[in-house]
């Protein structure tokens, strides 16, 4: 049986939090259990360079992803789980790409074109202030780290999907130019958008500055579930679940039959204060199998590293060979032998 090899990138900026979690972290680790899916996730903390320049940050970022991948059993003997910087036939890759990849196509990414936008907009003469050449060659990271591996699948959010385009795009170039060597990886759009709302209704992320951290203690997670905005319905008048952050969150942990009884309640009136003790128990029973498991590995980092070790040398097992490979076939190698 050929497996199909799926990858995805976790930049190590942040703490996982709940809509990580329903959007990305559960289905990959439900992938990484299934045979017929050779699964490659990894930390990318070259990405995360692009974007912070704090060390700490990253450092911590680093370990509480592994930390959280391991502690929901992601399936390690099946998925390839390691750290983009322990594999530095990428960087090789990315300079390969550099050099078939016209400038032009990067030009037109969505993130460098914003970043020349706000210039623009503040009256700025320089349109490229304060734009660093990682922005802008991004999209040549990420193709790297998908073509390495002959990835045919990359499941990502719809803002990622031009950056699945370019990778195509590149290697299509370089095959091109030097023989058929990358497979051309296709994009995995979730339609049913996993998406989960957050503290103030709005989709929950970082740069809103609304979430819930995924392993948050039982305290504060039952303090971040009363922060959660709700309209001004009083106990006993009948309620909607449709626009309801509360019912949205519930609904992405429940079963179809408890989205049937809670719908229910809403019907019958259920007070917000109950029904946020409701959403607290529930996420918090949950969770919290994993976070023992989660807590375990933060305090025995030895653990993790080794994780990361045995993913970086299956993946090196076929990161090497290939590099030399391409290195051949653009004409890098030994003279002799
Ligand atoms: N750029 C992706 C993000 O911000 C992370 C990432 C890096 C990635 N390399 C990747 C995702 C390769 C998929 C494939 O979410």
């Amino acid at each position: 049986m050929t497996k199909t090899i799926v990858l995805t990138g976790i930049t190590t900026t942040g703490t996982p939090h709940l809509g990580n979690y329903v959007g990305a972290i559960r289905p990959a680790i439900a992938a990484s259990k299934d045979p017929s899916v050779a699964p490659f996730y990894f930390l990318a903390d070259y990405h995360a360079l692009i974007k912070c320049q704090e060390p700490e940050r990253i450092r911590l970022s680093s370990l509480e992803i592994a930390a959280t991948w391991l502690a929901l059993g992601l399936d390690t003997s099946n998925a390839v789980f390691y750290r983009q910087s322990d594999i530095p036939e990428i960087l090789e890759l990315s300079w390969m790409l550099s050099c078939v990849a016209s400038k032009g196509l990067l030009n037109r990414a969505h993130a460098y074109k914003a970043a020349v936008a706000d210039n623009e907009q503040s009256g700025e003469n320089d349109a490229d202030k304060g734009i660093t050449m990682g922005l802008f060659s991004y999209p040549i990271l990420m193709a790297a780290d998908i073509l390495l591996f002959n990835v045919h699948k990359v499941p990502v959010g719809k803002d990622q999907i031009q950056h699945i385009e370019m990778a195509r795009d590149i290697a299509g170039r370089f095959n091109h130019i030097y023989g058929e060597h990358f497979v051309i990886p296709e994009a995995v759009i979730d339609e049913h958008g996993a998406t989960l709302a957050g503290l103030d209704g709005r989709k929950m992320s970082k740069s809103y500055n609304n979430t819930i951290p995924l392993f948050e203690p039982e305290k504060k997670l039952r303090k971040l579930i009363n922060k959660i905005k709700t309209n001004s319905l009083e106990p006993g008048e009948p309620k909607d679940t449709e626009g309801c952050t509360l019912f949205s969150i519930y609904k992405s942990f429940a079963t179809p039959a408890e989205v049937t009884a809670i719908s229910q309640r809403y019907a019958e009136g259920i007070a917000w204060g109950e029904m946020k003790q409701v959403l607290f128990e529930h996420i918090n029973e949950h969770i919290t199998p994993a976070r023992e498991r989660y807590e375990a590995l933060l305090n025995a980092p030895e653990h993790i590293e080794q994780q990361l070790q045995e993913g970086a040398e299956k993946a090196r097992a076929i990161s090497v060979p290939f590099m030399k490979e391409l290195r051949k076939a653009v004409g890098i190698s030994r003279i002799f032998p």
